[in-house]
């Protein structure tokens, strides 16, 4: 016993002096030199240990035991290696307790293996160095899951619509996955994936795979994932779903009770396809479907290849926040298809995908709508620029990120969607959208299931489409610079410019209703009109014509999500208390990350000591129905309040 121990403790010693030698060196670690033209361009991902320029992970197969009682994921993670000349892999790990690791393929030939976890960050998680020797191909490691777990939310039935059976789902991006399956966690490297998932009779499995369409009786599911994929878009969910086909590509999977509404909201789905499919080339994922999740999801809707996870907030019931919807299926060309090689340049998969997101609605809905969508997009902008100039880190308004010593959590900013996405609406302006658009599809094309770093996405535009074409552009001040360069192109709304006129009534001194809303009702107006509404009123407004308009509109009862994000923010800035029970239900209902947190940054930057005890107590409510993704940032949040 005293031997082994022993032994396990030298070996760890030898181990952690190999994987820091390995880690320390930032420039060798994971970089990889491409030939771009002259450049010679070095990549390295500093929120990985992973040794994936030595040896790199090709395929992973993993045995999954999911145990609901114990919110517990018993797992084996099969990497099945490239080849190589190295003696060590080293994978990324956070909170999971790991059994044992062998070499060998799957059954009597696997061996023990000495390995060793290296000290931990509190960002990163820690390397698990393996040793191997040239000739391993297969690396397993025995794992389990433990409460800390950051990617799984477990949820109680009582969470979930159904209240009868219990929930799980996972999210991996941006660097969460490690939290639930031992890999090299970087997206600069792309595996195919397959599982064997055993979970509780009578629970439907899903995964970003080929997916089951009814619960199997034995509760054993098994999946593929043919396409090579980063790893942050290896996802599970598990809950009481049923499953309702919108087409021959394309349906929805979601509780019994939420199934009907869910098709209905998403009714469009296969003419969003024709329309990204005309855009930029075939769809390359086979199935396209969406999960709707329980309103703890800390995203509106997550791109996981084949099936898109979804926030039911998105279920407005008037097909009015479906441009989410069109955004995930943007990601299966931009991010999924052609992915960000590091964090620093999620632009590369945001922007894109805002942009393509607004084209799609445009094919479907007309250029009205889009401008409208594209008006909000710059107005949060705006306010992103006013907040992250004023930071800590004015860079942050950058494209091309600099996250390396940080959480990459910290770049996913409006920055990178709507500075992104104004980025291509300028190129297109000059550029014409004809060019562009061929320009996009060959990029796509060119770069499928690769990675792509800003840099050699800026070599491929001079080369491709600027030069010649002979077309000056400031595209190092969009992409290098801060704040929002002055040719950004203008665009307009008229639906919205006559919002912002209705709202203007309360900034003459006047009270009650302009007369054109007297006999208006919520309906009359679409979600993203009333959210410029809201938005321009002054914060100032008599709390008197708060209760007016919420009596005569129902924001607070009746709002979808966006709505309510935006009143809410409002009556806390005006001091208007009656919200506040409704405020209450709002943020112990909804996880969604971009909803809470602005009510919360509201609460926590007013004067008024009440707002910030309200915020206090209501979090303590509701934390421990939200996904670590928000907990996180809310609790942050919380704790800038000084004094
Ligand atoms: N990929 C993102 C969600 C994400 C970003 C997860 C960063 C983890 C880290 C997803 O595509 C997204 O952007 N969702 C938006 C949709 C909106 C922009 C239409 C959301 O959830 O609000
Ligand atoms: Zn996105």
């Amino acid at each position: 016993m005293m031997n082994l121990k022993m032994r396990i403790i030298l070996y760890s010693l030898f181990f952690a002096l190999l994987s820091s030698a390995c880690t320390n060196n930032s420039e060798s670690q994971n970089s990889e030199s491409t030939e771009q033209g002259t450049r010679n361009i070095k990549i390295s991902d500093a929120h990985s240990y992973a040794n994936i320029s030595q040896i790199s992970t090709e395929h992973l197969h993993l045995d999954l035991d999911v145990d609901f009682e114990n919110q517990t994921i018993y797992g084996v993670a099969r990497h099945q290696m490239s080849d190589h000349a190295s003696e060590i892999a080293i994978f990324d790990v956070k909170e999971l307790e790991i059994m044992k690791v062998t070499t060998g393929k799957k059954g009597a030939n696997e061996k023990s293996t000495e390995y060793a976890i290296g000290e931990s960050d509190e960002v990163l998680g820690a390397p698990l160095t393996v040793s191997i020797s040239k000739k391993t191909k297969f690396v397993n490691i025995y794992y389990k899951t433990t409460d800390a777990t950051e990617a799984i939310d477990w949820l109680e039935p009582s969470l979930t619509t159904g209240k009868t059976q219990p929930f799980m789902y996972t999210q991996g991006q941006a660097i969460l996955t490690r939290s639930w399956i031992p890999l090299q966690d970087t997206p600069m490297n792309r595996i195919t994936y397959s599982a064997d998932v055993k979970v509780p009779t009578g629970l439907m499995a899903i995964m970003s795979a080929s997916n089951p369409k009814a619960i199997s009786e034995t509760g054993q599911y098994h999946f593929e994932m043919k396409q090579q994929i980063p790893s942050y878009l290896i996802a599970l969910a598990i809950g009481n779903l049923t499953y309702t086909p919108l087409g021959n590509k394309c349906g929805v999977y979601a509780e019994p009770e939420n199934a009907e509404a869910a098709a209905y909201e998403f009714e469009d789905l296969p003419k969003m396809m024709t329309a990204a499919e005309k855009l930029y080339g075939n769809y390359r994922w086979d199935q396209y479907d969406i999960v709707i999740l329980p309103y703890s999801f800390p995203f509106g809707g997550m791109e996981n290849p084949r099936l898109t996870f979804a926030n039911p907030t998105i279920l407005a019931g008037d097909r009015s926040l479906v441009s989410v919807i069109a955004h995930e299926l943007a990601h299966s060309w931009s991010g999924n298809l052609v992915t960000n090689a590091t964090w620093n340049d999620f632009w590369m998969n945001e922007g894109f995908t805002v942009y393509f997101e607004g084209r799609i609605m445009e094919e479907l809905y007309g250029e009205e709508i889009a401008n409208i969508l594209a008006t909000i997009q710059y107005q949060d902008l705006q306010m992103a620029l006013d907040e992250l100039g004023e930071s800590n880190h004015p860079e942050d308004t950058h494209l091309k990120l600099q996250l390396d010593a940080r959480n990459p959590d910290d770049g996913m900013t409006d920055i990178a969607y709507n500075k992104g996405a104004f980025f291509l609406r300028t190129l297109e302006r000059d550029i014409g959208r004809r060019r562009l658009d061929e320009f996009l599809r060959k990029y796509f094309n060119t770069f499928a299931f690769e990675t792509i770093t800003t840099e050699q996405f800026v070599d491929y535009l001079n080369a491709e489409l600027l030069e010649p074409n002979n077309i000056k552009f400031n595209v190092n001040e969009w992409i290098y610079k801060p704040g929002l360069p002055s040719n950004c192109i203008s665009i307009k709304s008229k639906r919205l410019a006559e919002m912002r006129k209705l709202a203007s009534y309360y900034n003459k001194d006047k009270h009650g209703l302009p007369k054109s809303l007297k006999n208006k009702t919520r309906d009359d107006f679409i979600t993203q009109e009333w959210q410029t509404f809201i938005r321009s009123l002054d914060y100032d407004i008599d709390v008197k014509d708060l209760k007016i308009l919420d009596d005569q509109f129902k924001f607070s009862q009746n709002g979808n999500a966006e709505i309510k994000t935006e009143w809410f923010q409002l009556c806390v800035r005006a001091g208007y208390e009656e919200a506040k029970p409704m405020m209450r239900n709002f943020l112990t209902k909804v996880g969604r990350r971009w909803h809470i947190m602005n009510v919360y940054k509201r609460l926590v930057e007013s004067n008024r000591p009440e707002d910030y005890k309200f915020a206090l107590d209501v979090f303590a409510e509701a934390k421990s129905g939200y996904h670590y993704v928000s907990r996180s940032t809310i609790e942050e949040i919380l704790a800038t309040k000084k004094g």
